[in-house]
């Protein structure tokens, strides 16, 4: 069966666009629980949806974070703990939204061009954060409440498929 998208909302309508892009996802992922699968995917249909510069997982593994499932410029494959935008998520354990990168201290620039930054935890059942996804814009000061709120449920509907 051929997998499509259907995005009628106008991307500027960000919130409509995630109401629109949400049950998709989540009939797209039912019933699978390859991490790999479920997260090339997700990738695939956020960089459709919106157009994202940079959008990619990262796994915990071990206690170093892993290179997964992107779509975009050439990345950074392993990331330490408490490191950049990325590893900050995951020490915290908490989304982190950044207005401009050059003004995080520690940001790791995998491209140049990228400017603002929005990274989401991937937690399982018990609260434990399992990785990121991680989404970079060319532009600073992209990200907003509702991105983070639209993500945020993505990512909760992608560690119930993965980590149940
Ligand atoms: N900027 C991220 C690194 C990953 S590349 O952007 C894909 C960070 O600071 O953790």
């Amino acid at each position: 069966m051929a997998e499509t998208l259907s995005i009628t909302a106008n991307q500027e309508d960000r919130t409509a666009v995630y109401a629109q892009l949400l049950p998709q996802l989540e009939a797209l992922l039912a019933g699978e629980t390859d991490e790999i699968a479920c997260m090339a995917n997700v990738t695939a249909a956020l960089k459709e949806a919106f157009s994202f510069f940079w959008v990619g997982f990262y796994r915990v593994m071990g206690n170093e974070l892993v290179l997964g499932p992107f779509q975009g410029s050439l990345a950074c494959i392993r990331i330490a703990h408490g490191r950049g935008v990325c590893g900050t998520s995951w020490k915290n354990n908490a989304s982190v939204l950044v207005p401009d990168v050059d003004a995080f201290p520690g940001h790791i620039a995998c491209s140049s061009l990228s400017r603002s930054e929005l990274v989401v935890p991937l937690k399982d059942t018990a609260g434990i954060c399992r990785g990121v996804l991680d989404i970079d814009s060319s532009e600073v000061n992209y990200f907003d409440e509702r991105d983070r709120i639209g993500i945020e449920a993505i990512c909760a509907l992608v560690s119930r498929a993965i980590y149940q």
